[in-house]
């Protein structure tokens, strides 16, 4: 077996899932303003401590994604996040793109940058404690998009970014995140995401990333916000196995699931309606960022008082995700 596949088995391991904690200081600092709490350094890095910190966290989690902001902090007692995540058999994530941005040619997609520099910011990475990384592209649905231009451009970039964390030992999490803000239906989300799902596949291939060293994030299959369908779990659950199963090579150890806007409670619920549909030649799993986090935010509110309750709200989630695989 080799390390990058080690990394990655552990990262799927024992029912385990991620817990995504990576938001951009500009999409935390909105997350915080919301439930009332001013946006700082120093406010970040409290909520962030809040969540490594919840009590047997590590039974349930195998790997949590940081932001680099957050890579560079530490607990109060003085160790690195990714010192005391460590330290708690957890494996430290680096968010290593750099957001993503309005495309030339098509301004109303996305195209995620952060390619330059980024073997010298992976070698880093790796130097302090950092395991595995993420990258998220951006795939929107909407009249005449996606563009062959956007998916393109999108896969390479990923698969770019994939070959680069190899070379330096992270195992890379690939996200080609297909949105679910639009009002099309669960057919032509299955339809986009098998389309990108293939052309990222042999742009991986192209690139020579070892597919048994990565983790694949896939979006779940699912009719969009804004379309008033409202399939049920089973047709979801159906939907993205099927859809998974005609485009990602059995050579891939398993997928993270993202929760993309869905409620947490129905992300669990999807996650567990697709572990019944055996036999699966990947394992399934979650790499929830709202859906786990959400509600525990909700809790504290910047209030020290609440950090038990919304530490407890927390744990709850990443249980029911955990008995959910
Ligand atoms: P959500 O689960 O909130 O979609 O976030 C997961 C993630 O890491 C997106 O990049």
């Amino acid at each position: 077996m080799s390390a990058l596949n080690k990394i990655a088995r552990t990262m799927l391991s024992n029912r385990r899932g991620i817990l995504a904690a990576d938001e951009s200081i500009g999409t935390m600092s909105s997350r915080l303003e919301k439930v009332g709490v001013k946006p700082t350094e120093e406010s970040r890095r409290v909520y962030r401590e809040l969540i490594v910190t919840t009590p047997r966290l590590s039974e349930s989690i195998s790997g949590v994604i940081l932001a680099d902001e957050t890579f560079h902090q530490k607990v109060s007692d003085g160790r690195t996040f990714p010192q005391f995540l460590d330290d708690i058999g957890i494996l430290t994530g680096i968010k290593v793109d750099t957001g993503a941005k309005s495309l030339a040619g098509s301004p109303e997609e996305k195209i995620t940058e952060g390619l330059d520099g980024l073997r010298e910011r992976v070698a880093d990475y790796v130097r302090l404690g950092a395991t595995f990384a993420k990258w998220r592209a951006v795939i929107t649905i909407g009249e005449g998009t996606p563009s062959d231009a956007a998916v393109r451009a999108n896969v390479h970039a990923l698969a770019r970014y994939a070959g680069l964390c190899q070379e330096g030992g992270l195992v890379p999490i690939v996200e080609p995140e297909v949105l679910m803000d639009g009002d099309h239906s669960l057919a032509r989300c299955r339809e986009v995401t098998t389309a990108v799902l293939a052309e990222l596949f042999e742009e991986l291939d192209l690139m020579r990333v070892q597919l048994d060293g990565i983790v694949l994030k896939p979006n779940m299959v699912v009719a969009g916000s804004g379309s008033g369908e409202q399939p049920s779990v089973a047709d979801v659950a159906a939907a993205t196995v099927e859809t998974l199963r005609e485009t990602v090579p059995a050579s891939v150890p398993g997928m993270a699931f993202l929760s993309g806007g869905q409620s947490p409670e129905v992300a669990t619920q999807h996650l567990g309606a697709m572990q019944k549909l055996d036999p699966l030649p990947w394992e399934l799993t979650f790499s929830f960022g709202r859906a786990l986090v959400g509600p525990a935010l909700e809790t504290w509110r910047g209030d020290e008082g609440n950090r038990a309750a919304a530490q407890k709200v927390l744990a709850e989630r990443a249980a029911a995700n955990f008995a959910a695989r």
